[in-house]
């Protein structure tokens, strides 16, 4: 494949760039009037100008002589950037949870509405009661519609099963999942989400221990929802004992409290430490020199009107961010990682291309899948979006609700 007329080709880096970090993020490789050669699904090669020197030698006539076909894009001054890369989603849930949204808009908080008896617990419920097909043709759908909004690689989440059976039901269905798209999926054991009904705490967290080895079949990853109410430090801590050499963390932290979930994941070298809505300096200080990426979920944050993490103090300390759409049911019903990017840009004062790395290299990063996915590479997976004629990155994020995709390539 051969895109041409490309008005800008955005995201490109070095091979080798695996993330970006403080004022590096700020930056990123743009060629105008460009054209980009693809094949077997990988970026070969692209340049500037109208002549596209290695495509030469492939004209489409000798292609076909060889039956391989070549498909000629005519860009029409679009611009070609790499696809969204979302670290952190609960795309695989049952039913839904508008009957609290009603409860929400009238303030009760995500932590009362949790308390009682709602929320995560809620979204169990219903998915003990659903069956392993029905719950892969509910979550499909959710999955598709990320790729029809340009997200070309996805990690998801167990935790709305909260029993061995419930949660292995997910684990396998993200399995299909990752079996039946063209996208990237990576699978996360997030059995510690919540205490499963019917557990006592300490109960609960063996459970949570005992089946690391069986969810480790199916995942990359493991998370802990540590925070107020839900997992303790030592909780996470012994969980992610449990999980040395099977599965690597990325924990949920700091979302409703300044957990100390930063320090553990830091401590169990967790890929991803994720939420930060509620970040002291310490934090920042314990993220430095370390492999694990800072995670923001702005959408959570617009969702249940919680404070937008400190990305800027992030950037200014050197660090790199990463920003994930967090798509769940409960505190955060979106999947739109273009409104991911451009809240980025609103609410937490990311320059464009700060919030585009963010939602694409970095994210990828934290999925441990930024070799391949997250810019426009030699050699990286062509997992790209060509808008419509026009558009630019800041453009992207400034008028953030017209439709821009032409096309999602994967
Ligand atoms: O990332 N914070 C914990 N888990 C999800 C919410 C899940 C839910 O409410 O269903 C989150 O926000
Ligand atoms: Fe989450």
């Amino acid at each position: 494949m051969i895109i041409k007329n490309i008005g800008q080709l955005v995201g490109i880096q070095p091979q080798g760039v695996l993330r970006l970090e403080g004022a590096a993020q700020g930056e990123t490789g743009v060629l105008e009037n460009a054209w980009l050669q693809i094949e077997e699904g990988r970026i070969v090669d692209f340049g500037t100008g109208p002549v596209i020197p290695s495509a030469a030698s492939v004209s489409p006539e000798t292609h076909s002589a060889q039956g391989l076909g070549v498909t000629i894009i005519d860009a029409q001054g679009g611009m070609v950037m790499p696809g969204f890369c979302d670290s952190h989603t609960h795309v695989v849930y049952a039913g839904s949870r508008d009957g609290e949204f009603l409860d929400k808009i009238n303030g009760l908080s995500y932590e009362e509405i949790a308390a009682r008896g709602g929320g995560i617990l809620n979204s169990s419920d219903l998915l003990n009661r659903t069956s392993e097909d029905e719950l892969y043709r509910q979550s499909l759908p959710r999955v598709q519609e990320m790729m029809d909004k340009g997200t070309v690689a996805l990690e998801i989440k167990s935790g709305y099963g909260l029993c061995p059976e419930g949660e292995m039901k997910m684990l396998r269905v993200i399995d299909r999942i990752k079996k039946t798209i063209p996208a990237a999926v990576k699978s996360t054991f997030l059995g510690a989400h919540a205490i499963g009904r019917g557990y006592a705490h300490e109960a609960y967290v063996q459970m949570v221990i005992d089946l690391i080895p069986e969810a480790a079949q199916y995942a990359d990853f493991v998370d802990v929802f540590c925070d107020e109410g839900f997992f303790t430090v030592a909780d996470t801590d012994r969980i992610l004992e449990a999980s040395k050499h099977l599965l690597t963390p990325k924990i949920h932290a700091n979302e409703l409290a300044v957990s100390g979930g930063v320090q553990v994941g830091v401590k169990h070298l967790a890929l991803s430490v994720d939420h930060l809505e509620r970040t002291t300096d310490a934090e920042i200080e314990a993220l430095k020199g370390t492999w694990t990426m800072p995670t923001m979920l702005p959408g959570s944050s617009f969702f249940l009107g919680l404070p937008y993490g400190r990305a800027k103090d992030f950037l200014r300390a050197g660090l790199g961010i990463a920003l994930a759409s967090d798509y769940n049911p409960g505190s955060s019903p979106c999947g739109d990682m273009r409104f991911v990017m451009a809240q980025g840009c609103i609410k937490m004062r990311l320059t464009p291309v700060e919030a585009f790395n963010a939602v694409t290299l970095n994210s990828a990063y934290a999925m441990g899948i930024s070799s391949e996915y997250g810019s426009v590479t030699r050699g990286k997976k062509a997992a790209l979006i060509l808008t419509e004629p026009g558009w630019t990155l800041t453009r992207l994020a400034y008028q953030y609700q017209t439709p821009f995709i032409r096309k999602v390539i994967l």
